[in-house]
Parts: structure tokens; C-alpha cells; sequence
């Protein structure tokens, strides 16, 4: 089966009561990691690519990976998305290279010129037989291309209700990312972080049926942070979102959850404790598999908190 836009899959996930994990990818280990999980799991699957992926692996290599990772399982949906593309023609640039999904975001925009924008996306990517989404409100965090408000103002900053109504009749977006409280990267909060169910029932019940997009919502899962630090590594005030109010977003409108930040962590860790351990190891395979198989349990954990697992047929 060829590549999918992410219509069905959110179709099936908003009725069903569960989310699509979107996963980031940068290299052949990562989408394996993943790509295991899934097949194994029987999810539906989006794999995403930030303008920093691009330029790092270059959009042929990974799109040669994936085009293997799509061909090796006919039976599981899998789209192809560009994370937080900022101008129309980045967004048109992977419209052209066969993406099946782009993200507007210019969320740090005024609202008309957000609008504006992303309506431009909106038709072109349409013309083309491409889903769009878009973004409205800012996230804390910071990572490589992607910079977000301070960690104490991310309350400040939330999707406002009646404007994400405005936003999406305005520019016929197919699905919204909405600023609920999360953050981009690992130190997301200081403190156990509440999100904002209130914003994702009031926008949901303006737009009902439309599906909403979660960024920043990786865990920062203790397993990998106490490797990491134990390993050489330094992040002691690494906090994420807590996987219950992940699975209970992906119950309401939420049907796209992006996580990034745990892939990373799982990888680093495994690297970390192999050099700690056998310090005379300089066989990437020795290393990197290692990291791998913990992005595949990773990820195998999460299709279960999102509730995916097994929902692949049902999104074809
Ligand atoms: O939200 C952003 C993603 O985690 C991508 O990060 O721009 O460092 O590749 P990146
Ligand atoms: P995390 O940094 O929480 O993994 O978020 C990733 C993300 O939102 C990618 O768009
Ligand atoms: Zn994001």
C-alpha cells in the first residue's frame, strides 16, 4: 500500500476515542525502532519530518526509508507529514517531494496573517490531494527550528476557544494543533503540569468532529532519564507530560499526539550505557541496535496509552 494522507485515521480515531501517535524521524534507526513497534501493534502510523530532519538526513535518504518501512507493511496506514513548516513554500516544497500531510505553523503570527497563510497552504495543498494542519496558540519548550514561549507562560498562551472556531472556518484546515498546556523538548515544567481539558471540551464542542493535534507530548520517561544521568548524562529537572492525561486527551477530540523528545531520550540512553559499559565498543551496530530495540518497546508502550494498538485495519 502506497503512503495515506490522515482522514481516515482521524476519522476512525476521533469516533473511536483514541489518537495517532505521530512520531518523529531523523534517521534509519529511529524509523525502524518505530516501524517495529507498529507492525508488531497493528497501528495506524504517522511519520513526521521537521525542516531539521531535512536537513540533516536529506529528504531523499529519508524518504527512501520510508518508502521501504511502506512497502514492508502493506497492511498498516502510514502517512507522511512535514512538522512545523513555517512558510508556504516549505509546505509546498513537501506537497511537491510526495508528502501526504503538511503543517502550517504560524502560530507565532497575528491571527489574520496566520489565516492568511495558511489559507494559502490550505489551497494548494488541497489541489494536490493533501491534508494540512495548522496551528493556533504558542507552546513553551525550544527545540533545534522550533523556539516556544517561556516555561512559566505557557498558561498565558493558550488556543483561545472562539478563535480556533473563527481560525478553522476561516481557513479550511483539516486538523489543529491547539496549545493546551504542553511544550516542546524535555523540560517542559517545573512542576507536575495540569493541562488545560477545559480548552480541548470548549474547542471540540464549537467544532464538533474536527480533529485536534497535541505537540510536546513526550513523557520524559524516568527509565531513560535515570539512565541518562546515570550514564554520564545531565538532565535532572527533565519533566514531561504525564501519560495519563495523554490517554485521557486521546479519549476527546485529540486524535494526533506528537512525540519527539521520548524517542530521543530512548536512543541517547542506550548509547550512553553501552559506552559507559564496554568502553572499548566502537561498533556503531553495538550501540545503535541497542537504541533501536528501546525505541521499539518505547514506542509499543505508547500505541497502548494512546489506544491505537490494533486499530490499523480500521484506518485503511
Ligand atoms: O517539535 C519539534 C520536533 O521535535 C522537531 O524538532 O526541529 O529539532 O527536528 P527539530
Ligand atoms: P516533544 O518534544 O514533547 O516530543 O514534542 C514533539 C513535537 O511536538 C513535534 O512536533
Ligand atoms: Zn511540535
Amino acid at each position: 500500500m502506497a503512503l495515506v494522507g490522515t482522514k481516515k485515521m482521524f476519522e476512525m480515531a476521533y469516533k473511536g476515542g483514541y489518537a495517532i501517535g505521530a512520531f518523529n524521524v531523523n534517521n534509519m534507526e529511529i524509523t525502524q525502532g518505530i516501524i517495529n513497534a507498529i507492525a508488531e501493534e497493528k497501528a495506524p502510523l504517522i511519520l513526521q519530518i521537521s525542516r531539521g530532519a531535512r536537513k540533516y538526513a536529506s529528504m531523499s535518504y529519508l524518504r527512501g526509508i520510508i518508502d521501504v518501512a511502506v512497502a514492508e507493511n502493506p497492511d498498516i496506514p502510514i502517512a507522511m507529514h512535514l512538522d512545523h513548516g513555517d512558510t508556504f513554500e516549505i509546505c509546498k516544497q513537501c506537497v511537491d517531494d510526495g508528502f501526504t500531510s503538511v503543517m502550517i505553523d504560524a502560530s507565532k503570527l497575528p491571527f489574520d496573517e496566520n489565516v492568511k497563510v495558511t489559507r494559502e497552504v490550505v489551497k494548494y495543498a488541497h489541489d494536490h490531494e493533501v491534508v494540512v494542519e495548522a496551528e493556533l496558540g504558542q507552546l513553551g519548550g525550544i527545540e533545534e527550528d522550533v523556539v516556544g514561549v517561556s516555561s512559566d507562560d505557557i498558561s498565558k498562551h493558550l488556543t483561545d476557544p472562539a478563535q480556533a472556531e473563527e481560525f478553522v472556518e476561516k481557513t479550511g484546515c483539516d486538523s489543529l494543533a491547539i496549545a493546551c498546556g504542553t511544550s516542546h523538548g524535555a523540560y517542559k515544567f517545573k512542576t507536575e503540569p495540569k493541562l488545560a481539558f477545559d480548552v480541548i471540551e470548549d474547542v471540540s464542542k464549537r467544532l464538533p468532529g474536527f480533529p485536534l493535534v497535541m505537540h510536546g507530548s513526550s513523557s520524559v520517561l524516568k527509565e531513560f532519564k535515570d539512565l541518562i544521568n546515570k550514564y554520564g548524562g545531565d538532565m535532572p529537572d527533565a519533566m514531561g507530560v504525564p501519560e495519563d492525561a495523554i490517554s485521557r486527551a486521546a479519549k476527546m477530540a485529540v486524535c494526533k499526539v506528537n512525540i519527539d523528545t521520548d524517542l530521543r531520550m530512548a536512543l541517547t540512553a542506550k548509547i550512553r550505557q553501552v559506552f559507559v559499559e564496554s568502553p572499548a565498543e566502537f561498533d556503531p551496530r553495538k550501540y545503535l541496535g541497542p537504541g533501536r530495540e528501546a525505541i521499539r518497546n518505547m514506542v509499543k508502550h505508547k500505541l497502548h496509552v494512546l489506544d491505537c494498538a490494533g486499530k490499523a485495519s480500521e484506518c485503511l
